[in-house]
C-alpha cells in the first residue's frame, strides 16, 4: 500500500546526490507545500552541505518559498508584455479582493498572492496563475468572478 511520503522518504531516494538538490526541494515542496528551515536542515544534513547554501537555493529561485502558502497559489505575472497591459491594476483588484498584500497569505490559508515572471501567454497579457490553470485577457471586474471559483 502506498503511504504518505515523507521528506525523510525523498532525503533517502537521494541519498550522497548533491547533485539533485534542485529536483530534492521540487518534491519536498510538492509534499509540504513549502520548503520550512526543519526540511532545509535536514536537506543539508543529508547532502553533507552547508545549511545556508541550502537555504541560498530555495530563497534565490521563484517556484521555491520558505513560507506557508495557502490552498491557492495565485501567481500574476510581472514581466514586462504583462505589465504594460495592466497587472498593476489586476494586482490592485486581488489585494482589494483578498484583504492582503503581495507575498502575503489570507487568513483563511485559502489563497497565497505572488509574483511570477512570464508564464508564456503574453498574447493574452495580463495574465494570472490560479495554481496550474491559467487566467488572461484580464481586467479588475473579472477577478471577483475568477475567485469565486476557489472560495
Ligand atoms: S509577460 Fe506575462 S505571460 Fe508573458
Amino acid at each position: 500500500m502506498a503511504g504518505i511520503i515523507t521528506v525523510d522518504d525523498i532525503l533517502t531516494k537521494y541519498k550522497g546526490r548533491p547533485d539533485a538538490l534542485i529536483d530534492i526541494l521540487h518534491e519536498i515542496q510538492d509534499v509540504q507545500g513549502f520548503l520550512s528551515d526543519t526540511s532545509i536542515i535536514k536537506v543539508a544534513e543529508a547532502l553533507d552541505l552547508p545549511a545556508s547554501k541550502v537555504y541560498g537555493v530555495a530563497t534565490f529561485y521563484s517556484l521555491f518559498t520558505v513560507k506557508p502558502r495557502g490552498r491557492n497559489v495565485i501567481r500574476i505575472c510581472e514581466s514586462a508584455p504583462c505589465h504594460v497591459l495592466g497587472a498593476t491594476a489586476i494586482i490592485n483588484a486581488l489585494e482589494k479582493e483578498l484583504g492582503i498584500k503581495m507575498g502575503e497569505t489570507t487568513g483563511d490559508g485559502k489563497f497565497t498572492l505572488e509574483y511570477t515572471s512570464c508564464i508564456g501567454v503574453c498574447g493574452v497579457a495580463p495574465a494570472i496563475m490560479i495554481n496550474e490553470v491559467v487566467y488572461g485577457n484580464l481586467t479588475p471586474d473579472k477577478i471577483p468572478h475568477i475567485l469565486s471559483e476557489y472560495r
